[in-house]
């Protein structure tokens, strides 16, 4: 019986689903949607957390256990993973210095580092917060060249024991009695208000401004592993990046870090969702599941310049969704897709769009 009622409830499923998308260009004439700016800063929050906890334990805390490969400061010089800080410190720099309006940091009350120290009042009050109160974000605007910045300051909690045996162990360090899943931090994040003017709420963004934000950070952190981690460890023979990573105690493939931390991210229900697809995937799961991500692939495979954008309906709920192109960056790329065996294509060159990435975001329904 049990597999009926699966079948059953998958063609409940089916049946309410309707499918629409609208092209960028035929909106509906209705004011194009916002999202309150507290709720964009807790997706973009979640991204950045979701990738923080895959690399912590898929790779710092798994590979310390099981093949003795340590994280350290000097990472570089002896051959060994980015620390977990400096990782996510690494791809805010990325992301800061695309200009995007979005910045992000890794601050803490108790520095190792003193720059990772507050710079202002309010972020000192932000940390004490979230420290005494973990579930509440702290936020703030200020004014800056006239527009509007709002502030959130998350709280960074010791997902792992390497976290506090650390931190608890380093020289530098001024606390050296952190226990499991304490606040160790916060994450600083703040982005310019950006809503249209003809807008209602009062701090808010558009949706194409939160989820250009979101790739944003997928993109950096995604590129962080590939180029910090997975490529500069396999050319001095360290250790490789592998398909079957879990088995053979190996690191995962770039496009897996990325599928696992958006399996984190279902697992939240935030309804914030990313997808990794192709129209020529290695993996059938990852071809396009439907018209809107079908043209979505088509499009930014001839014009990779802007993301694909529309709506979906889901049932009840309006979902804004944009694919961005997901391009060949480096030869490693097109090697590995054009070998292997469950490829479709194998003319990949250099720069291709191997596929796209799409970042979905639920809208208030009407
Ligand atoms: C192997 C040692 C090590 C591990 C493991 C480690 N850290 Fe750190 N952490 C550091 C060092 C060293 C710094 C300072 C990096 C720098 O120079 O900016 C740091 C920086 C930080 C900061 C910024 C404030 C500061 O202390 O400078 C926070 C917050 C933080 N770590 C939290 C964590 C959390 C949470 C984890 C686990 C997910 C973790 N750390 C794992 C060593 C470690
Ligand atoms: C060492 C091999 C390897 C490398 C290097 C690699 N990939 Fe993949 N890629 C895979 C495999 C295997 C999958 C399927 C993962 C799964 O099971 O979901 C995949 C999945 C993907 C997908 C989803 C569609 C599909 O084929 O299943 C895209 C898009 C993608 N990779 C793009 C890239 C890009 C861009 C790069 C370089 C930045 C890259 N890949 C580097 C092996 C590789």
């Amino acid at each position: 019986m049990p597999k009926l009622k699966v079948f059953i409830a998958i063609l409940v499923l089916l049946a309410t689903m309707h499918l629409t998308a609208i092209d960028s260009r035929s909106q509906k004439n209705h004011d194009p949607k916002e999202i309150p700016a507290l709720l964009a800063a807790t997706y973009i929050h979640a991204v950045i957390e979701a990738d923080r906890t895959i690399y912590s334990q898929y790779i710092v805390e798994r590979l310390g256990e099981t093949v003795s490969l340590k994280a350290s400061e000097k990472w570089n010089e002896t051959n060994t993973l980015p620390l977990p800080a400096q990782f996510l410190m690494m791809s805010s720099q990325v992301v800061n210095e695309k200009n995007l309006g979005i910045q992000y940091r890794l601050k803490s009350l108790w520095p190792i580092n003193e720059h990772n120290t507050y710079t202002s009042k309010k972020e000192k009050e932000g940390l004490e917060s979230v420290a005494q109160n973990p579930n509440q974000p702290y936020v703030w605007t200020a004014k800056k060249n006239g527009s509007i910045i709002f502030n959130a300051v998350f709280p960074d909690l010791a997902v792992t024991k390497s976290c506090i045996q650390c931190h608890n162990s380093h020289p530098k360090s001024p606390k050296r009695d952190f226990k499991k899943n304490d606040v160790m931090g916060g994450i600083h994040i703040s982005f310019p208000i950006t809503k249209p003017a003809s807008s209602q709420n009062r701090l808010a963004v558009a949706p194409e401004v939160v989820t250009d934000y979101v790739h944003a950070i997928l993109e950096a952190d995604r590129t962080i592993y590939a180029k910090h981690v997975v490529n500069r460890l396999q050319k001095k023979n360290i250790i490789y990046a592998s398909e079957n990573w879990w088995e053979e105690n190996t690191l995962l493939l770039p496009a897996q870090f990325l599928l696992n931390a958006s399996d984190l991210i279902k697992n939240m229900r935030l309804g914030l969702d990313y997808k990794l697809i192709s129209l020529w995937p290695i993996n059938p799961h990852n071809g396009a599941a439907n018209q809107f991500e079908n043209i979505g692939l088509e499009t930014v495979a001839s014009k990779p310049f802007r993301p694909y954008i529309g709506t979906t309906q889901i049932g009840n709920h309006t979902y804004f969704q944009a694919v961005y192109p997901d391009i060949a960056i480096t030869p490693a790329c097109v090697t590995c897709h054009n070998g292997h065996p469950k490829s479709p294509k194998h003319d990949f060159k250099l720069y291709d769009v191997i596929g796209g990435i799409v970042v979905s975001i639920p809208m208030n329904s009407d």
